[in-house]
C-alpha cells in the first residue's frame, strides 16, 4: 500500500491509496494519480480543478485535491454498478437523505450517486474523525470485512465500510456517506470539481 501523508494548512489527512491486492495470484494494482492544478495560490483559494478523466478505465480511480482534500473520481465497471441496488438494505442512508445540501448535491440523489452512471465523484475523508478510508474493490473475503464484502472503500483507522458510490454501511463508526463535492462536466473528457456549472 502507497501512502502518503499531506500536511496542509490546519489539516492533515492521510491518503491511503494505489491498494494492491492479491488474490489468488493475481495483482489488481488501483492506479494514485495526484493532479495538482490549477496553481498552488489558486487552489489554496478555493478554486475550482479542472480534472482530464480521457484516461481513466473502468475499475480505476483518480485522486485530485481540492481545497486541501482528497478528491476521488472512480469509473465504476459495470459489475461495480450492479451492486448499488442489492446492497441498499446493509446501509445507514442508501437512498442519501441526510444532510442532502452538505453530503449530496440534488443531481447526484439517485442509485448511483453521480451524474454519469460510470463515474462516482466523492471526497476521500471518512465522516467518522477524517482518516482517507482505503480501496477494497475487490470483492469476497478478505481481512476486515464480511465474507460477501461486494466491493468499495475500508476506512483503516475504525473500521467503516463504503459502498462503490460511497454510502456508509450501517452500524459503522462514520454517521453518514463519503460528501460527492460540487462538480459538472465540461466535455466528455473533462470534469471540474468545486462548481456546479462551468464557466
Ligand atoms: S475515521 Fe474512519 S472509521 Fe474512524
Amino acid at each position: 500500500m502507497n501512502q502518503k501523508h499531506i500536511d496542509h494548512g490546519k489539516r492533515t489527512w492521510l491518503i491511503a491509496s494505489g491498494c494492491a491486492s492479491v488474490v489468488g495470484g493475481v495483482a489488481v494494482a488501483v492506479p494514485f494519480v495526484s493532479t495538482f492544478q490549477p496553481s498552488e495560490r489558486a487552489r489554496a483559494a478555493g478554486a475550482p480543478v479542472e480534472v482530464d478523466i480521457s484516461t481513466l478505465k473502468p475499475g480505476e480511480k483518480l485522486t485530485v485535491e481540492w481545497r486541501g482534500k482528497p478528491v476521488w473520481i472512480v469509473k465504476r465497471t459495470p459489475e461495480q454498478l450492479a451492486t448499488l441496488p442489492k446492497i441498499d438494505p446493509l446501509l445507514a442512508d442508501p437512498k442519501s437523505e441526510r444532510k442532502p445540501n452538505e453530503l449530496t448535491p440534488a443531481y447526484a440523489r439517485n442509485e448511483h450517486r453521480s451524474i454519469k452512471p460510470e463515474i462516482l465523484v466523492a471526497v476521500g475523508i471518512c465522516p467518522h474523525l477524517g482518516c482517507s478510508p482505503s480501496d477494497r474493490f475487490t470483492p469476497g473475503a478478505q481481512p476486515s470485512l464480511p465474507d460477501d464484502w461486494s466491493g468499495g472503500f475500508l476506512c483503516p483507522c475504525h473500521g467503516s465500510t463504503f459502498d462503490f458510490a460511497g454510502r456508509v454501511y450501517k452500524n459503522k463508526p462514520a454517521p453518514d456517506n463519503l460528501e460527492v463535492p460540487p462538480h459538472t462536466y465540461l466535455s466528455d473528457t473533462r470534469l471540474l470539481i468545486g462548481a456546479d456549472k462551468a464557466g
